[in-house]
């Protein structure tokens, strides 16, 4: 894992040590992000240090460095681990403290920031797809915030795995919010759906750009209420991520989607994420320029 970030300082991963008594240990008490690097350059930074703030600020934590800091600490992180694919995880915890629940005061913040290889999406799981499980939502109701306190979606995945699945699709008051760690859309109708933003899902980074692609590519796109009877009927499901992009969900609770392989728009969407990406790598963002 090479060299890590720790409050200020860059060493290796051996040598960085957190006290026992850190709310993110204790507690579970803060916030982090998944960025991914792609030949060197940290992917869509600025929106993902946008959510940062916003989870931030959802748990009433003053930001420990400016937007400029942040992209300075994260360049240098990605640089001491050879550039390439990577992805960068930064967790920032209300810090150390005598446990109580309550805020403390004068306390510092603990920053911590890693990275890792990213490995490539399989060429096989492009090929076949995946499998998914709906489960009932149990998590509680600031899903937008990007919190460490991951128990309940640890829960739900490894339930999916346990039953051969990928991933599981949550399911809360009838209608499907978004994946264990990741975001939902469906295709029906040759329309591109998703969850609406709000409090019951991550507005995910991916999940924006696979929107905006979709505009940009002449694709009708919107965000909808998604209901079981919806996914049941749909005519293509997709997970996003930072670390998995795009997967297409070849049979939900045991049934085949669509035809049972990757949908056509699937396959075009991938392609055009594909083609941002190495875009981006050269460009940086492309989309809000002149189309290609
Ligand atoms: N998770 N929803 C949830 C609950 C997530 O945990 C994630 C990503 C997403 C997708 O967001 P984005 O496109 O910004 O990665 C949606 C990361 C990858 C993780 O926890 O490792």
């Amino acid at each position: 894992m090479g060299t890590v970030f720790l409050n200020g300082n860059f060493l290796p991963l051996e040598q960085a040590t957190i006290s026992p008594l850190d709310r993110g240990f204790v507690f579970g008490d803060g916030v982090y992000e998944v960025i991914p690097v792609y030949g060197g350059r940290l992917f869509r930074l600025e929106e993902h240090l946008v959510r940062l703030d916003g989870s931030l600020e959802g748990i009433r934590l003053a930001s420990p460095h400016t937007h400029a800091e942040w992209t300075r600490i994260l360049r240098e992180l990605v640089e001491r681990n050879q550039g390439g694919d990577q992805s960068v995880y930064l967790q920032i915890t209300r810090g150390v403290a005598k446990r109580d629940h309550a805020f403390p005061r004068d306390c510092a913040p603990t920053v911590f920031a890693m990275s890792s290889p990213l490995a490539p999406v399989p060429a096989e799981i492009r090929r076949t797809g995946v499998a998914a499980i709906t489960l009932p939502d149990i998590r509680w109701q600031y899903c937008h915030l990007k919190t460490i306190a991951l128990l309940p979606n640890i829960l739900l995945r490894q339930q999916a795995l346990d039953n051969g699945a990928a991933e599981a699709i949550l399911i809360r008051d009838g209608e499907a919010t978004e994946g264990a760690a990741s975001n939902l859309f469906i295709v029906r109708n040759d329309t591109l759906l998703t969850p609406p933003k709000g409090p019951r899902l991550l507005p995910g980074i991916t999940r924006d750009l696979i929107l905006e692609l979709a505009t940009h590519h002449g694709i009708a796109q919107r965000e909808a209420v998604i209901t079981q009877d919806d996914l049941t009927g749909a005519d293509e499901i997709w997970l996003s991520s930072s670390t998995r992009e795009i997967l297409p969900v070849t049979r939900l609770d045991g049934r085949p989607v669509g035809g049972g392989t990757p949908g056509p728009l699937w396959h075009r969407m991938i392609d055009w994420y594909q083609d941002y990406k190495r875009a981006y790598q050269k460009h940086g963002d492309t989309l809000h320029g002149p189309a290609r």
